[in-house]
């Protein structure tokens, strides 16, 4: 379950600061489908320097220009959605020759690496600033993770005793089986970009781990997102359902604690421990890493008393390197055996963040798959 970002979608402005709902989060991570996707200037009206870039880079590495100057879209870009391709503003000319300047950068001076990106200079502003300051909170460096630092002392476990730990500890894969369905009832409360909070009763109802639907409560309307088998439907403010690219259907799974909670050796691949301590909150977390079904690169932070998942991070890869999205799991409670998280944060590049909050969790409902099936035509309005 994510938020819809409304940058992306065709609705004005105002609207997209509070977009009705949660819903999904178009990012979009360099999975398998990315990476055989179309180049940039087939798919989109007027690639000039991000020639060769597949497709679905073009559009986290907009949020990846957005969030390393502070800006929204329209700093470079005509409000709508239909009229990116527009080159009416003088910032977007002034992006493209910073787009060449840093790939020369990193081609001349970095074997090509992609070291120095819009964030090494710009830091959460537009105009970077010369001189060195002390004590200034800069913003995409402070809200990327912090560095792990090794802790020698204890000896570590390896990643089975880990993962061991936290399958007992969470009530285990076997009571993850035997949870056919739940229903929750709570609330969302949604952050945006410029700091506005919103808060709307939310419900989520879940068959199995393929099949989730989400809905928040707006007064503009219901904001719907599902997770359907293999494919996935969003619905913002009662517009006709859409279905969900890959990668948001990507993003809709990672960021929904009941697909990933509980069922971490099903969901990842290729977990590896990083044999690294690192503080969340006062606590101790190990860190492993690994890849989800579509190859997202993800992170995985378990409590080091408890055993518990703490914390998932994963990467959206964009042209200049991945940005992270965080989830943050605690007030984990006994439910029929199994620990639920009855609160998860989800925070964004930019700033912005969804809180929720469950109140109500019944477990084993009847849930009848055809109701996550994509609607023919938009819900009533309220
Ligand atoms: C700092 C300036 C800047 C910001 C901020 C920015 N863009 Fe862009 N955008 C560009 C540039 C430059 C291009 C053209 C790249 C090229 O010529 O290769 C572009 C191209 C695009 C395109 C391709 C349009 C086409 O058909 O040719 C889309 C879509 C797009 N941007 C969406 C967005 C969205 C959505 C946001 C906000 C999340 C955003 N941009 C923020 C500079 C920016
Ligand atoms: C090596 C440092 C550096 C890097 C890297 C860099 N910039 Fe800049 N950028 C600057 C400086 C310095 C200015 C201000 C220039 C001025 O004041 O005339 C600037 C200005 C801009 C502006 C105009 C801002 C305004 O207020 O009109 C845009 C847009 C911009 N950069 C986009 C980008 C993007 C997008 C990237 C990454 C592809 C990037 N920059 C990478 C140093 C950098």
């Amino acid at each position: 379950m994510g938020y819809v970002r409304g940058e992306m979608k065709t609705m004005s402005h105002k609207k997209t600061r509070f977009l009705a709902g949660i819903l999904v989060y178009t990012s979009f991570s360099l999975s398998a489908a990315a990476q055989t996707s179309r180049p940039a200037e087939q798919a989109f009206k007027n690639i000039k320097v991000l020639t060769g870039v597949p497709e679905s880079q073009i559009q986290p590495t907009m949020w990846f220009f957005s969030a390393a100057l502070g800006v929204r879209c329209r700093f470079c870009h005509e409000d709508e959605n239909d009229k990116r391709e527009m080159d009416t503003k003088p910032q977007k000319a002034v992006a493209r020759k910073m787009i060449e300047m840093t790939m020369a950068i990193n081609k001349n001076s970095f074997g090509g690496r992609t070291v120095v990106t819009c964030n090494s200079c710009h830091r959460g502003n537009a105009k970077p600033v010369g001189s060195p300051a002390i004590g200034i909170d800069t913003s995409l460096a402070t809200r990327a993770e912090a560095v792990g630092k090794p802790i020698a002392a204890d000896p570590m476990p390896t990643l089975d005793q880990l993962i061991g730990k936290y399958e007992t500890a969470s009530g285990g894969a076997a009571t993850a089986r035997q949870i056919s369905s739940l229903a929750m009832k709570g609330t969302v409360v949604d952050t945006n970009f410029n700091g506005e909070r919103k808060t709307m009763p939310v419900d989520i109802v879940a068959k199995g781990p393929a099949f989730t639907m989400v809905t928040a409560h707006d007064h503009d309307g219901d904001s719907i997102s599902t997770i359907n088998g293999s494919s996935g439907w969003i619905v913002t403010e009662n517009r006709p359902a859409r279905d969900m690219r890959p990668t948001e259907f990507e993003a809709a799974k990672l960021e929904d604690p009941n697909y990933v909670t509980g069922r971490v050796k099903q969901v990842f691949t290729e977990l590896r421990f990083q044999s690294r301590l690192e503080k969340i909150d006062g606590r101790d977390a190990y860190i492993v890493s690994g890849r989800s079904p579509g190859s997202t690169a993800v992170r995985l932070y378990f409590d080091k008393e408890s055993g518990m998942l703490m914390r998932l991070v994963y990467d959206t890869e964009t042209v200049f390197g991945p940005y992270y999205t965080r989830i943050d799991y605690a007030d984990y409670r006994n439910s029929d055996g199994l620990q639920v998280p009855y609160h998860w944060k989800i925070s964004r590049v930019r700033g912005e963040v969804s809180e929720y909050q469950v109140s109500e969790l019944k477990l084993n409902v009847p849930v009848n798959e055809a109701s996550f099936a994509k609607p023919s035509a938009p819900p009533a309005a309220k």
